[in-house]
């Protein structure tokens, strides 16, 4: 028989088990070799916790093990992202909702899982918003992100050509479903961005 914090532990099924970060970190590195993939799940994974501390959630670990493997498939299968990622992490015994949430950053692009709490419109939002922001620590000749300024990511977001695999329609979508306007989502990641020390040539 489960007492309440056994069963809070192995989840809502059994045999789902609540991974560590530890844990969540070793299956990263299992099916992710290259390294400037895991650079960006290390990035998003900081600012999911940084959003996480910003909501006052009070399941912040969660939101930064989400945040680290969300695309643990994209390496070995891109072609089946999303998709692929399910299997990992069932094969895992993933609680059903790290799986949907890691699988829902993917909504209308490689899934049809749509982002509904706020973790996963969180993640939604800010994976590719990284990738703007990093881009723009490139341009800086300390290639710092503490020399990233609001002003100059939203430069570089209205020049379409600028990192241009960078879906500004997504990052906009998944700000209006937060309630929360451009520059707040942009200044944060920021934030979120600055708390790792990450080499950022890829
Ligand atoms: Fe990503």
């Amino acid at each position: 028989m489960f007492n309440n914090k056994q069963w809070m532990k192995e989840g809502r099924n059994m045999g789902e088990k609540v991974p560590t970060r530890e844990e969540a970190y070793e299956l990263l590195k299992k099916y992710t070799k290259t390294e400037s993939l895991i650079r960006h799940a290390l990035t998003v994974e900081a600012v999911m916790l940084h959003f996480a501390e910003l909501f006052n959630a009070d399941d912040k670990e969660k939101w930064g093990i989400v945040g680290l493997v969300h695309d643990i498939d994209y390496d070995m299968y891109p072609e089946q992202h999303c998709i692929k990622a399910r299997e990992i992490l069932e094969k895992e015994n993933w609680p059903e909702d790290y799986i949907r949430a890691v699988q829902s950053h993917g909504w209308k692009i490689c899934c049809d899982v749509e982002p509904v709490s706020k973790m996963e419109k969180v993640l939604y939002t800010i994976d590719e918003l990284t990738g703007l922001v990093n881009a723009t620590a490139l341009m800086m000749p300390s290639k710092s992100i503490s020399d990233v300024k609001l002003k100059s990511v939203k430069k570089k977001w209205k020049q379409k050509t600028f990192a241009a695999g960078v879906n500004r329609e997504v990052i906009a979508e998944g700000a209006k479903m937060l309630g929360l306007d451009l520059d707040t989502i942009i200044s944060e990641t920021i934030k979120g961005m600055g708390t790792v020390q990450l080499s950022l040539a890829s």
